[in-house]
């Protein structure tokens, strides 16, 4: 299988446009996934083709990075590794807890310098007064990383660091449920060559419509606990819309999708509709298996949607979806 290669940003890196979200692999969603399998996912992943990888400090409290370093020993690829810096306790934006950072990172993945740096959804307040980004500039300066870019929570923060920043990509909630990204992002972003990295592409899973509305989740999974916002921004579990409303939308987005590439799975349709839109970079949906690595992966080899089922797919968004979006966008 191959994957299409974008360029990420300003940089020059030609990564997959489907990366790997590690998130999951590292983080307890309910059961944890074992090392093995979460070794093999990610091994799967590369072989299939995908050479870009996003994870963060927090992931498992380091275990994230730290599997990714491990398999990263065992390849001769080129593997770019996108981390994030920012929601470690006690982190701040001085240098020298940012120096800490970095370094810690570096350590876990077992790398000489970090391919790029997000600022991982720090406060609105911190990021505008700008001292994370002299800070970075620094780091890169020292040669602890390559390249910085900004994980943020909404619109506004995003055109703040297209406008304020040297920032090379900046990582959005992005999918069928969040379309205003459309509208009031990617524009900008591209005019200004920066690299736009999808994230919660799938809505938590809730865009491969396997889920019911009955459908429980363990209560140590983020689907549970935070399903409504209860302890982390709503828009990061499901992308904000209510549960049982977002089955009822995935369900309707099926039959729009329905004449598009019958072979394809609604994950994969849900994947296409994003890498459609060409200031985008990489999507890179969670996975915990292999199999659902290389679903994910085979919607590079789709072809793009008809320009009608766009305009479908845009019109219902707006009329029965975007009212229901809840946390900050
Ligand atoms: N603040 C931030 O910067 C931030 C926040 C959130 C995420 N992220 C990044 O974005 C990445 C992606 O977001 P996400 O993982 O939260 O959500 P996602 O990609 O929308 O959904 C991932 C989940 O969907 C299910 N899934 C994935 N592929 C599937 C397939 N082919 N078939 C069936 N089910 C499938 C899996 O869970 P089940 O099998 O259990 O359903 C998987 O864990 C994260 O891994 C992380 O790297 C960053």
């Amino acid at each position: 299988m191959t994957i299409s290669r974008r360029t990420l940003g300003n940089t020059l890196y030609e990564v997959s446009e489907i990366g790997f979200g590690a998130w999951a692999i590292g983080d307890a969603w309910g059961d944890l996934v074992p090392e093995a399998q979460a070794r093999e996912t990610l091994h799967a992943a590369m072989d299939a083709g995908m050479n870009f990888i996003d994870t963060a400090d927090v992931y498992g409290g380091g275990r994230s990075e730290k599997l990714i370093g491990s398999v990263l020993r065992e390849r001769k690829d080129r593997i770019y590794v996108a981390t994030k810096m920012g929601r470690w306790p006690h982190w701040e934006d001085t240098y020298e807890s940012m120096e800490k950072a970095a370094r810690d990172a570096l350590a876990r993945l077992g790398v000489e310098c970090l391919d790029l740096v997000q600022l991982h959804c720090i406060p609105t307040e911190t990021l505008m007064a700008g001292r994370v980004f002299e800070n970075l500039e620094k780091l890169k300066g020292q040669g602890l990383i390559r390249h910085y870019g900004a994980s943020i929570e909404t619109i506004d923060e995003g055109l703040f660091c297209i406008r304020n920043s040297s920032a090379v990509t900046l990582q959005v909630i992005f999918n069928l449920f969040r379309q205003r990204v459309v509208r009031d992002l990617l524009q900008a972003a591209a005019a200004n060559k920066v690299g736009v990295i999808a994230r919660v592409p799938l809505a938590s899973g809730l865009l491969t419509g396997k889920y019911t509305r009955t459908h429980v989740f363990n209560d140590k999974d983020h689907r549970h606990f935070n399903a409504n916002g209860e302890m982390f921004n709503v828009g990061e579990t499901f992308a904000g819309v209510p549960f049982e409303k977002g089955v009822a939308y995935s369900g309707k987005l099926a039959g729009i999708l329905a004449d598009e590439a019958p072979e394809a799975t609604l994950a994969q349709k849900a994947l296409r509709w994003i890498l459609d839109h060409d200031a985008v970079s990489t999507v890179i949906p969670g996975a915990k298996s292999p199999q659902q690595a290389l679903e994910n992966a085979e919607a590079s080899g789709l072809a793009p949607l008809a320009p009608a089922t766009h305009e479908k797919l845009a019109e219902y968004y707006w009329k029965e979806i975007d009212a229901e979006v809840r946390g900050v966008y």
